[in-house]
């Protein structure tokens, strides 16, 4: 049986950190899940990390269909998130009809989607027809050219409060999750505090609710430069069950993400 919203927003409540890695096939799938890893999130991050391109926009809603049909197939218990990729939700219809693809074919429990402001429309229109929704703020890769590279966001007074109420704005469209990309510790801290939703965070602190790797990265896997806020955890372990273990241990303990791997 596989973790349900329900348990997810317990965890919040009873201030036990959640966490969450990417897989993108059965096998490391299996690993994530056997390391008691509570969400596997098929990010479209597989178009850098398993395709070699430079950056998710090539990524296809076929791609995260056939991913996240490799990873349902051998795990049971984790709570399994598929990424809506760029272009896949430009409208509200669009986003419905490719959302349900991801639960009919490839049995997701939730979609996730980047953006504030001009999605809450969609978020609202995909829960009342029962797709759960995970938000994403911050750093949204598939909008790399809009914001002109992969830089930490939120770090202005206005850029921070326009993050703020965007997260709350989310969390009353409907949206249960929230990822949060390379945002300063501080703001991160602020807006797990206020939401009740949990919060996931990359690169956005320890105050997150839980944490999110994409599993090459804690795996020391790099096709280019590690990102800063990503520990290899494999070096330190020496086996791959073991890098798994490791993470979460350090998640739950409060130990990852240190100052080294945040942002101010
Ligand atoms: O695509 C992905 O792997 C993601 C994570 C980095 C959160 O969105």
């Amino acid at each position: 049986m596989r973790l349900t919203l329900t348990q997810l927003r317990k965890l919040k409540q009873t201030n036990e950190k959640i966490t969450c890695l990417t897989a993108y096939d059965a096998s490391f799938a299996y690993l994530v899940e056997q390391a008691g890893v509570e969400i596997i999130l098929v990010g479209d991050s597989l178009g850098m990390v398993v395709q070699g391109q430079d950056s998710t926009l090539p990524v296809t809603v076929e791609h995260i269909i056939y991913h996240t049909q490799l990873v349902q197939r051998r795990t049971t218990r984790a709570f399994l998130i598929a990424d809506l990729p760029f272009m896949s939700y430009a409208t509200p219809d669009m986003a419905l009809q490719n959302a349900a693809r991801l639960m009919r074919e490839a049995q997701a429990q939730m979609v996730k989607l980047e953006g504030g402001q001009w999605l809450l429309e969609t978020v609202q229109l995909l829960v009342e027809r029962g797709i759960p929704v995970c938000g994403h703020l911050g750093l949204i890769p598939q909008s790399v050219h809009q914001l002109g590279g992969y830089r930490v966001q939120g770090r202005t007074e206005t850029e921070a409060q326009r993050l703020l109420q965007e997260a709350y704005a989310l969390q009353q469209a409907g949206a249960s999750l929230l990822v949060l990309e390379c945002v300063p510790s501080e703001l991160a801290a602020q807006i797990s505090k206020e939401l009740t939703i949990p919060t996931i965070g990359i690169g956005a602190g320890v105050a997150c609710d839980g944490q999110v790797l994409v599993l090459y990265d804690m795996l020391g896997i790099n096709l280019g430069k590690p990102p800063s806020f990503a520990k290899n955890f494999l070096a330190e372990t020496g086996s791959i069950p073991g890098a798994l273990q490791a993470f979460v241990a350090a998640v739950k303990s409060g130990q990852f993400p240190s100052t080294e791997h945040s942002f101010n």
